[in-house]
């Protein structure tokens, strides 16, 4: 290994400046620095190397199908204006991520598959932050709906979706705080 202290402070003010960006530019994201950070996403801890995530790029078409589910079901809970609000705002997102991971039958697996694919979610925020590129996160419940997998052509009986992941360039960066290191740290003697 041959790291040195400029590599770590690089990464170290990636990590702690990337944000989740919830409102982005028009411009199209480069679809080589996607394809690169969905390469380096995948170099994550991944207990028995099961490689349980599977990425959906979606194109207008399957976006327009996501974008009209969500309405609906915004509709149903919510009424006419707030799923008029929330189409707009869905329209306006540049780039749609899908990251599912396998199903298994044995709990503990799934949920070493789950961890490892969350940790290729953030692999692939911070690739693209370092490139100027924001993401957000999302896990609504239009995201478990069987006619989101169809939409996307996804197996509802073998995979589950680990996020919706918008990306694209920011048009602004909001500001995060954590809490103190020593509120969560315990040094166990
Ligand atoms: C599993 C998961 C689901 C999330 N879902 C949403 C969401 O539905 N809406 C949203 O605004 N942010 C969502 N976020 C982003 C968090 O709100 C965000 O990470 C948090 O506010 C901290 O901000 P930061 O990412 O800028 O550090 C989600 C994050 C994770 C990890």
């Amino acid at each position: 290994m041959d790291n040195t202290a400029a590599d770590a402070a690089t990464l170290a003010r990636v990590i702690e400046a990337r944000r989740t960006i919830h409102d982005f530019t028009a411009d199209v994201p480069p679809r080589e620095l996607v394809l690169a950070a969905l390469d380096h996403a995948r170099w994550v801890p991944n207990h028995h190397r099961t490689e349980p995530w599977r990425f959906y790029l979606l194109g207008a078409t399957a976006v327009a199908r996501i974008v009209e589910l969500n309405t609906e079901l915004v509709r149903a809970k919510s009424g006419d204006a707030a799923a008029a609000n929330k189409r707009q705002r869905w329209l306006a997102m540049p780039g749609w991520l899908v990251v599912t991971c396998r199903r298994s039958e044995n709990p503990d697996t799934e949920r070493e598959d789950y961890a490892a694919c969350s940790c290729a979610v953030h692999n692939f925020s911070l690739c693209l932050w370092a490139s100027g590129l924001g993401t957000k996160w999302s896990t609504g419940k239009v995201t478990r709906d069987p006619r989101f997998f169809a939409a996307i052509g996804a197996d509802v009986e073998r995979e589950f979706t680990v996020g919706l992941i918008w990306f694209g360039y920011p048009q602004a960066v909001p500001s995060q705080t954590r809490r103190p290191l020593a509120d969560v740290l315990h040094d166990v003697g």
